[in-house]
């Protein structure tokens, strides 16, 4: 039913544009991959003490005070552009919300000379969202801010893979009783993860493959065959399967992706209706989910195409627990990239954010 694949995910066309200095130096997040176990681990350990400042009166600390952040979506957003705009205001960095419709792109200008006309202002990190694979990664080349990689193509989206490990990671902590910042990510270990749906079109799959492999959770992709990618080699999941309702009961997370219409998805199957009839998350689909696991899912959601509507508002669904730890998830991306220079030690520093609703400026 399951065929095992184990060797580590590449991309292809994505290799080539990575910038020499990779985000593994601390100063980009272009993929899941730079960072490894030990960095989204620390991603999630910072993120905990975002998520206690989210609880306080003011939700607002100083620690970016005087940067300024630019988010740059060429490629339409709710979620990922409001929450990385709320994380940098909440970090009291100055934020630049670039709108690609009334820009000099649309008479022609090219992303190069628009991004290095930004930079001249003074910006200390761009949030880049695009249509083309491994367009942040060649902004990272063309200015001396730090870029971070809000969805790229069908490459990756990694800030969406970290806050749905730190949601997958509260949720295992809270049922056990344990306060989450004592939770490490021991419990990735064999987690069994279903991710379901249009894979071969999903940067949110690849992003998530590789961030949950690297924690040690045992990943299956589960989707029609004209919906897989035409070739998993290099993929670290544990299986491959085209059959929901035998995979359903065997796992602690279905994560569902979304069907991208606006990417030709359409085209790849027969109809909508067939899909949802093979990998939709139906009420009676849902009935097969083990007691205790959880359906994710990153949003926006096609409700009545992979995830029926009753299904989408049941306890166990956590898609706005997910958006609300986007929040807390990103202020820590942000605070570990350009907190250094303000505050020094960065992952030091997170310790001052317990002043308390003292430390907000406004
Ligand atoms: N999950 C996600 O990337 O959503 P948006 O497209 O709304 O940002």
């Amino acid at each position: 039913m399951t065929t095992p694949v184990t060797t580590p995910l590449t991309v292809a066309g994505a290799d080539e544009v990575k910038p020499p200095a990779g985000p593994g130096d601390g100063h980009h997040l272009l993929s899941i991959a730079d960072l490894g176990a030990e960095g989204i681990e620390e991603v999630l350990r910072v993120s905990d003490a975002f998520v206690e400042v989210a609880r306080r009166p003011i939700p607002k600390v100083p620690a970016l005070r005087g940067r300024t952040v630019v988010t740059l979506f060429a490629e339409e957003s709710t979620r990922t552009r409001f929450s990385f705009e709320t994380a940098a205001k909440r970090l009291s960095a100055d934020v630049l919300s670039f709108a690609v419709a009334s820009s000099s792109l649309k008479k022609g200008e090219s992303l190069r000379d628009t991004v290095e006309t930004v930079a001249a202002m003074g910006v200390d990190a761009f949030i880049i969202r695009h249509p083309s694979a491994g367009a942040p990664a060649q902004v990272a080349r063309w200015v001396e801010a730090s870029v971070i990689n809000a969805g790229d193509g069908w490459h990756e989206h990694p800030t969406q893979a970290l806050l749905d490990c730190y949601t997958i990671r509260q949720v295992l902590a809270e049922r056990v009783g344990r306060p989450v910042a004592e939770t490490g990510v021991e419990v990735f270990a064999g987690l069994k993860v279903a991710i379901v749906g249009d894979v071969a079109h999903s940067r949110v799959a690849r992003s998530g493959v590789l961030a949950l492999a690297a924690l040690g959770a045992e990943v299956t992709v589960v989707a029609p065959g004209s919906l897989m990618p035409p070739s998993l080699e290099g993929w670290p999941i544990a299986g491959v399967s085209h059959d929901l309702d035998a995979v359903l009961p065997t796992v602690d997370v279905c994560y569902l992706l979304r069907l991208q219409t606006e990417r030709g998805t359409g085209s790849f199957l027969p109809s909508v209706r067939e899909y949802t009839a093979g990998f939709g998350l139906t009420a009676r689909r849902a009935a097969l989910l083990a007691e205790g696991a959880i359906v994710m899912h990153p949003g926006p959601m096609n409700r009545g195409v992979e995830i029926a509507d009753e299904v989408a508002d049941l306890p166990r669904s956590v898609v706005l627990r997910q958006v609300a730890n986007g929040v807390a998830v990103r202020m820590a991306v942000l605070f570990l990239l350009l907190g250094q220079v303000a505050g020094g030690d960065a992952a030091g520093s997170v310790a001052g954010l317990g002043a308390g609703p003292g430390g907000a400026d406004g």
